[in-house]
């Protein structure tokens, strides 16, 4: 059993989609594994997604609504096998609480799943202009986590 925890700044917006989007595929392809999401920042704890993430969410038949935001703690490296991050600011913030180099090898970028060695980051969509950014997000993310499934598949991860 593979546990992932996708990171973010705020939990609300980009985390979240990934955490549904591989939850979906987990379920729906049977495949050993767990996924949870959480932010870098206290700022949106407790609080649900961004609505703008769960309606272009929900186009796509992922559910979304049953998440809350919590805080990435270094007891997250306990937990978790793997931990990506959204973006450069993210990893870095992850990278600085990591506890020893068995904590740092967990982390990496989750484009870097689509997109090997490219260290690119998903755009932040909160402040962003409309829809077309959470589009953009949720299908970059689509095709990181459908990476990621195949290699839990092969547990070639
Ligand atoms: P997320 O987006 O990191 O994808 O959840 C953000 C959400 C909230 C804030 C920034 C980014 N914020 O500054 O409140």
């Amino acid at each position: 059993m593979k546990k992932v925890l996708m990171v973010c700044l705020g939990n609300i917006c980009r985390s979240p989609v990934a955490n549904g989007l591989l939850r979906d595929k987990i379920n729906t392809q049977g495949l050993d594994a767990e996924v949870d999401s959480a932010g870098t920042s206290a700022y949106h704890t407790g609080e649900k997604p961004d609505p703008r993430s769960t309606a272009n969410a929900a186009q796509h038949g992922i559910d979304i609504t049953d998440l809350r935001a919590r805080q990435f703690t270094a007891h997250d490296f306990d937990d978790f096998d793997l931990i990506y991050a959204m973006d450069g600011s993210n990893y870095q913030n992850i990278l600085a609480m990591a506890r020893d180099e068995a904590d740092r090898q967990k982390v990496d970028m989750i484009l870097n799943l689509s997109e090997p060695g490219g260290n690119r980051p998903v755009p932040d969509p909160y402040f962003g202009n409309g829809d077309e950014g959470f589009e953009r997000v949720f299908q970059m993310l689509d095709a990181a986590c459908e990476v990621l499934a195949d290699r839990l598949k092969s547990d070639g991860v």
